[in-house]
């Protein structure tokens, strides 16, 4: 899992500079990124900007070997965002890897709970997390993210300085009880593989008699679903 935006960098000046850096599906990022999948023998998946006709996303793709697996466009745009990136129009999307059902949101996203647990409830056990963070909490919250829906999560986040942003490291891979399974320091490079068994992300029980997702009362979550008055 790579950052958000990995290969056009963040600040963007206005849309038509994002714009010009944006590229389809089939452009040379993804297929860049097949190269790197088919000779390392992992999927990978990263951030892009993406083009479709007028638009521009801020996406993520994943990649295997040669299959496009899935693109998503980022539905919750972070400060300036909206102003470069169109917004995505979801769905959320989980989908089959090496029998894995995988899950995509992308940073920002995460503030959202709403974001994991569609992803949880549609079935995905791993959650890859591209971003691009410059606040200090998303680490933190993907433990509790993890937590309520009993999935991993894989944070892919940046490092150092663009313009006047600060990237806060500190990439993590989260498990279905909340804990940090490694975290990058805040500086430098990282990059780490750990051994993760995606069944544990199966068993939504928090004891003999309670289930994450199979207690939950949607009958009485009518009011999140309507915007706020
Ligand atoms: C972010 O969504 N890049 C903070």
């Amino acid at each position: 899992v790579l950052p958000e935006l990995f290969n056009t960098g963040y600040a963007h000046p206005d849309r038509d500079a994002v714009a010009a850096l944006a590229e389809e599906n089939a452009g040379p990022t993804v297929e860049w990124a097949k190269s790197i999948s088919r000779t390392c023998g992992a999927a990978v998946c990263g951030g892009f900007a993406r083009r479709e006709g007028d638009r521009v996303f801020n996406s993520s793709f994943l990649v295997d070997g040669d299959a496009l697996l899935a693109v998503y466009d980022k539905v919750h745009l972070f400060h300036r965002e909206r102003f470069l990136f169109d917004a995505g129009g979801g769905p959320f999307p989980v989908v089959p890897c090496r029998g894995v059902p995988v899950g995509i949101m992308i940073c920002f996203d995460w503030i959202f709970p709403e974001v994991c647990r569609s992803l949880a409830l549609d079935g995905a056990r791993v959650v890859l997390h591209p971003s691009n963070l410059v606040m200090p909490w998303c680490q933190d919250a993907m433990r509790v993210r993890c937590l309520e829906n009993g999935v991993f999560a894989l944070t892919a986040n940046r490092i150092g300085h663009e313009e006047h942003l600060v990237f806060t490291g500190g990439s993590q891979i989260t498990g279905p009880k909340g804990e940090v399974l490694s975290r990058a320091p805040q500086v430098g490079e990282h990059a780490f593989v750990v051994e993760i068994d995606p069944g544990d992300a199966a068993d939504k029980s928090v004891t003999e008699f309670s289930d994450r997702l199979a207690d939950r009362r949607p009958d009485l979550y009518g009011r999140l679903c309507r915007p706020r008055d």
